[in-house]
């Protein structure tokens, strides 16, 4: 069973020591906790996939200290991440371009490219300066379920598997980062997150959010992804509602039928986008862990933020009830 610790020096010099002896850590990022293990050692990488249960051909995110470190893991440094760079890290925005051979295959799942980020949290910024190696990490959770934003919810999927959570509280985004791809002219999101696209394209103009799957560039862009054990549904109208099941509610900001529902949960009551998007995966997991028949999701608008919370609403909502 995994140790919880809480963030203190013991628990950063607990992590450090496991990630340099070939091991793996969840700790929280300021998006959502990661699974890390040393991304310059392939036994160690390989540790991620199999606690996850993850596919070989889904590649992980090499996570930095120090915005120099690119040099090391990238063999060409375009113009447009420089800006970016200078702008939004350390931050929940993570760059693909062409990688070094430095990068073990396993990490980048055979392509010639790495996805990079500088996270912002400090507990990942406390461990990353104790080490001289960068830290691959996915999210800590099975793969295809919730991502975690507490510990708690890295405890009830992988707990048995690992020996240490650091426990850093909620995530403050709560959502994952922005998958942006520069490795071609084009500006690509491959995963709309925690940095909304209007805010990248003052930096470097248009971009483009990549809805149809020609190749499965990203599998945060598999159709099923981020889903709960219960099956769910958007509600676009209150009438669908099904009566004399356990129906649960997840509510944008206020909830006009609540009698129609057993468990509850609002994103934002203020209905402000970057509050909901901090305690999207949090109310997923109270809502998902209620022994309800069916949970009901309201959209939300989809602008700045909205558009990542809404990504995640459609791949986890469940197929066969379209
Ligand atoms: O906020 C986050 O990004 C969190 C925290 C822990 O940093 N990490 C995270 O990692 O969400 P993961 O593995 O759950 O999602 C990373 C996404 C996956 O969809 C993966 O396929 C994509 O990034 N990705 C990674 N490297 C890539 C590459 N070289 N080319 C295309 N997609 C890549
Ligand atoms: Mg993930």
């Amino acid at each position: 069973m995994a140790q919880i610790i809480k963030f203190s020096e013991e628990a950063i010099e607990k992590a450090v020591n496991i990630l340099k002896n070939g091991g793996v850590v969840a700790f929280p990022t300021e998006t959502v906790y990661g699974l890390g293990a040393n991304g310059l050692n392939p036994e160690a990488v390989i540790k991620i996939f199999e606690i996850k249960n993850r596919p070989f051909f889904d590649p992980i995110i090499l996570h930095i200290g120090k915005k120099e470190d690119i040099i090391k893991f990238w063999s060409y440094i375009d113009k447009r991440a420089e800006k970016l760079i200078e702008k939004f890290w350390p931050g929940p925005l993570t760059i693909i371009l062409p990688k070094t051979e430095k990068v073990p295959y396993i990490v980048t799942a055979g392509l010639d490219t790495v996805a990079i980020r500088m996270p912002s949290h400090i507990v990942a910024i406390e461990i990353l300066k104790r080490i001289d190696f960068p830290i691959a990490a996915p999210s800590a959770n099975i793969f295809g379920r919730l991502s975690p934003t507490e510990a708690k919810h890295v405890d009830e999927q992988i707990g048995d598997k690992i020996e240490l959570i650091i426990d850093g509280g909620r995530c403050p985004v709560g959502i994952e980062s922005t998958v942006i791809d520069l490795t071609t002219e084009k500006n690509i999101i491959l995963r709309p997150g925690g940095i909304p696209k209007e805010k990248i394209e003052e930096i470097i103009g248009k971009v483009e959010i990549i809805q149809k799957i020609e190749k499965i560039y990203s599998p945060g862009q598999l159709p099923i992804h981020y889903s709960p054990k219960t099956p769910l549904k958007i509600l676009k109208d209150f009438k669908e509602v099904k009566e004399g099941i356990k129906a649960g509610l997840l509510a944008f900001k206020e909830v006009k039928y609540p009698e129609k529902f057993v468990r509850i949960e609002i994103l934002s009551e203020k209905g402000d986008l970057k509050e909901a998007a901090r305690n999207f995966f949090s109310c997923l997991h109270n809502l998902d862990n209620a022994g309800l028949d069916i949970i009901y999701a309201e959209p939300v608008p989809e602008q700045e933020l909205g558009k990542a919370i809404m990504d995640r609403l459609m791949k986890a909502e469940t197929k066969s009830f379209q």
